[in-house]
């Protein structure tokens, strides 16, 4: 198994997909490397791509008061994305621009060993939990794979979009919060 650097390296690199032509940086992920929780977003858009850190821009601002709101923030998480080089426009990331990327998350994953890994949207919970996953529906909903517990919330974009949402994000945030002092309690 490569280490946290040589797989930085390695990432940066990268060029096993068309988004490495548009690209300004690779967006490898930020945080705590002993965390026990993982969150996963979609893809860097602008200010990320400019900067090479994920949730920079709007979204990120949104999502660091989501952190704040249950204690945590970004020395106390591992943030990434299924895709690490931006789309253009925004554009979702293709199936097949996934399938050449989620390599680095499944190494990034597995240095890791997250106890938790909470999916930002549908295109992560999508790709991580289950093909048919239904963001409206089953946000806040645990999933169990190989001891790892998975939930999605909607994704910070889609609620700066949809403030109506932001409501029903609050107890899918307190449900993770009540689970990692679970897991801080079993620990040995
Ligand atoms: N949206 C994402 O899904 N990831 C980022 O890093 C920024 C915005
Ligand atoms: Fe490589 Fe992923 Fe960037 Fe594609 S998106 S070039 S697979 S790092």
């Amino acid at each position: 198994m490569p280490s946290w650097e040589e797989l930085r390296e390695t990432c940066l690199a990268c060029q096993k997909c068309r988004l490495a032509e548009t690209r300004t940086n690779v967006v490898f992920g930020v945080g705590n490397e002993n965390s026990p929780i993982l969150f996963i977003g979609e893809g860097p858009g602008e200010q990320e791509d400019l900067k090479g850190e994920p949730f920079v821009g709007r979204a990120g601002k949104l999502l660091d008061d989501m952190l704040g709101i249950i204690g945590l923030d970004r020395t106390k998480v591992y943030i990434a994305n299924i895709v690490k080089c931006r789309p253009p426009q925004n554009r979702d990331p293709l199936p097949d621009e996934q399938e050449a990327c989620i390599g680095y998350l499944r190494a990034q994953t597995a240095l890791l060993r997250p106890k938790i890994i909470v999916c930002l949207g549908r295109i992560a919970a999508m790709k991580i939990i289950t093909p048919d996953f239904h963001i409206t529906r089953d946000h806040g909903k645990w999933y169990d794979r190989a001891g790892v517990r998975m939930m999605a919330l909607y994704h910070p974009a889609a609620l700066l979009r949809d403030p109506r949402r932001k409501a029903e994000t609050l107890p899918d945030l307190l449900a993770i919060e009540e689970e990692l002092k679970k897991i801080a309690g079993t620990a040995e």
